[in-house]
């Protein structure tokens, strides 16, 4: 059994004092209370998504889409443009209205909660296009992402831990995210969703942009994540052969439906699906 996300935190490092032009953010920290998240149940999948439908005023992106996901695994959500992939995660995160069926996390029912609520229950969304903040320095784009759920006490430990997990932003802490790399801005976006010890990371797209060996570069990251801390990780791509390569399962979405799901060495393999559905 892998150990959750912060069981190791390493001691807190001291409070950074050229941040305190960023002292009024902390006030964003101040949200209303909310219910805790719910207890982890081994016997459930970490998160169930049953038959959802959902969309956009008269388009409806999702006709009934369910998908398993097991604690500590990595599938790969797949789809061609306007599949759904981006729609599923942010129906789960709440940030679409859902229609019809349920969200579970760990059992719990999260359907139609706000995205702070589900974002507080343990679910982090990284959305596309490695939105960093690029006039602020790479610590202070980590800061921000600590603001919520967590308390004080807890931040400093867990920005230790992001630094641990990714030497490549310890090295680069002080510096503009606006210098970083795509791959080292993507690896920005992942450790900062982290922060708020997530049990279920929804990724969209990480690879977009970045350069086949970075790509391979990122996924093993994903992997490694999953593998150190146990995360279930919901990775939406279009690189259809890098996240299979490093899933535990897959599902291919067209046109808002489950097509095919199972095994990824089996979808890999599968020329004819990729092609069809993929257009690989
Ligand atoms: N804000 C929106 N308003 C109306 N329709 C939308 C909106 N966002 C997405 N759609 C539609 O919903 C469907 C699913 O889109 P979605 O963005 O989920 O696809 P996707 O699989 O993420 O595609 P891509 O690979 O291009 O990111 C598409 O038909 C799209 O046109
Ligand atoms: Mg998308």
């Amino acid at each position: 059994m892998p150990e959750p996300p912060g069981a190791a935190a390493p001691p807190d490092p001291p409070d950074r004092p050229e941040l305190s032009e960023l002292s009024e953010l902390s006030e964003l920290s101040e949200l209303p209370e909310l219910p805790e998240p719910p207890a982890t149940s081994p016997a459930l999948p970490a998160l169930a998504v049953e038959d959802l439908v959902a969309g956009y005023g008269g388009v409806t992106a999702l006709h009934g889409v369910s998908v398993s996901a097991p604690e500590g695994t990595v599938t790969a959500v797949l789809g061609a443009n306007g599949a759904g992939k981006t729609t599923l995660l942010r129906a789960i995160s709440g940030l679409v209205r859902v229609r019809r069926g349920r969200v579970l996390l760990h059992g719990a029912d999260l359907t139609r909660r706000r995205p702070e609520e589900t974002a507080r229950a343990g679910v982090a969304h990284v959305p596309e296009g490695q939105g960093v903040i690029t006039e602020l320095t790479v610590e202070e784009n980590l800061r921000l992402g600590a603001l919520t759920r967590i308390d004080r006490a807890a931040r400093a430990g867990a920005l230790a831990q992001a630094y641990e997990q990714f030497p490549v932003l310890a090295a680069r802490r002080r510096k503009a995210a606006g210098t970083l790399s795509g791959g080292e801005r993507q690896m920005l976006v992942i450790a900062r969703a982290l922060l708020s010890r997530p049990r279920v990371l929804l990724l969209d797209e990480p690879s977009l942009g970045l350069a086949p060996k970075i790509i391979t570069q990122v996924m093993g990251l994903v992997a490694q994540l999953r593998d150190s801390t146990g995360l279930t990780i919901l990775l939406v791509e279009q690189n259809a052969r890098a996240a299979l390569a490093i899933a535990n399962q897959g599902i291919v979405l067209h046109l808002g439906r489950v097509v095919e799901a199972g095994d990824p060495a089996a979808l890999a393999a599968d020329t004819g699906l990729l092609n069809h559905y993929l257009g690989l």
